[in-house]
């Protein structure tokens, strides 16, 4: 341990009946640190930040957050501790508008928030931030799928965490669409990210490292032009050698 760890997780095993969606992975994430999380369909993408955010408990292995031992840990409680997630299909609620969301979002973390900031303030920034500063009475049904992601987006981000995780951001989104959230991305400071991604344009434009799974294993890790040139990462991942 660095010190400068966020996140650390140590062997993580999760089975399902025959299949080791994840087979003993270690993986940890330094603070600020935005790393790309790639591989093909079923790889164990989804199930790697299930069990980082506790939606699934591992097997086996551990997962250290902030300097705790969260591996039993529920999901409400990681969050506290400043871990927030998105999911790969955006989980809103239709008949709420964009402000109902996002006031929601602060309130279930009001703990964490200074008492002199108040939560329309927040809400505002952060809305602004993700380009719906503009749209905040609409409802969730009425909005494009692009920011009903960028929503999800806004909604994690109102919890001011160390760690988010995003899980496949980009799909289903026009590029320009694509492009309005790498940006949005992009701006974001002082936060460790791990992002799932199939689109390369977004992995490419926006992490500082790739971690490659492939059949619940982490194939190879390291800095964007090095995973591109590594020819185990292209027969497996883009089907060529
Ligand atoms: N709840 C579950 N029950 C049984 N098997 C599961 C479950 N969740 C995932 N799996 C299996 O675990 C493996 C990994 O799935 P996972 O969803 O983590 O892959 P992924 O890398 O996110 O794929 P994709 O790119 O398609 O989203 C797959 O073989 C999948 O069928
Ligand atoms: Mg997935």
């Amino acid at each position: 341990m660095t010190g400068k760890e966020i996140l650390q997780a140590k062997g993580l095993v999760k089975q399902f009946d025959g299949v080791r969606a994840v087979d003993r992975v270690d993986f940890s994430l330094a603070q600020g640190e935005i790393c790309a999380l790639i591989g093909p369909n079923g790889a164990g993408k989804t199930t790697l930040i299930n069990l980082l955010a506790g939606q699934l408990h591992p097997d086996a292995g551990s997962i250290t957050f902030a300097g705790q031992n969260v591996t039993r840990w529920k999901t409400h409680r990681r969050a506290r501790l400043g871990l927030a997630r998105t999911f790969q299909i955006a989980a809103l609620f239709p008949s709420l508008t964009i402000r109902e969301h996002v006031e929601a979002a602060l309130q279930a973390d009001r703990l964490r928030l200074h008492q002199s900031v108040s939560v329309e303030q927040v809400a505002e920034d952060i809305l602004q931030l993700c380009e719906l500063g503009g749209k905040l009475e609409l409802r969730a049904r009425e909005l494009s799928h692009g920011d009903q992601r960028l929503l999800e987006l806004a909604m994690a981000l109102a919890r001011r965490p160390k760690l988010l995780l995003l899980d496949e951001p980009a799909a289903g989104l026009s590029s320009r669409e694509t492009d309005r959230l790498i940006q949005r991305i992009a701006g974001i400071r002082d936060m460790a990210i791990l992002i799932v991604e199939h689109d390369m344009n977004v992995v490419f434009q926006l992490a500082q490292r790739i971690t490659v799974i492939h059949r619940g294993r982490i194939l190879a890790q390291g800095p964007p032009q090095e995973i591109q040139r590594d020819p185990r990462v292209q027969e497996v991942y883009l089907g060529e050698p």
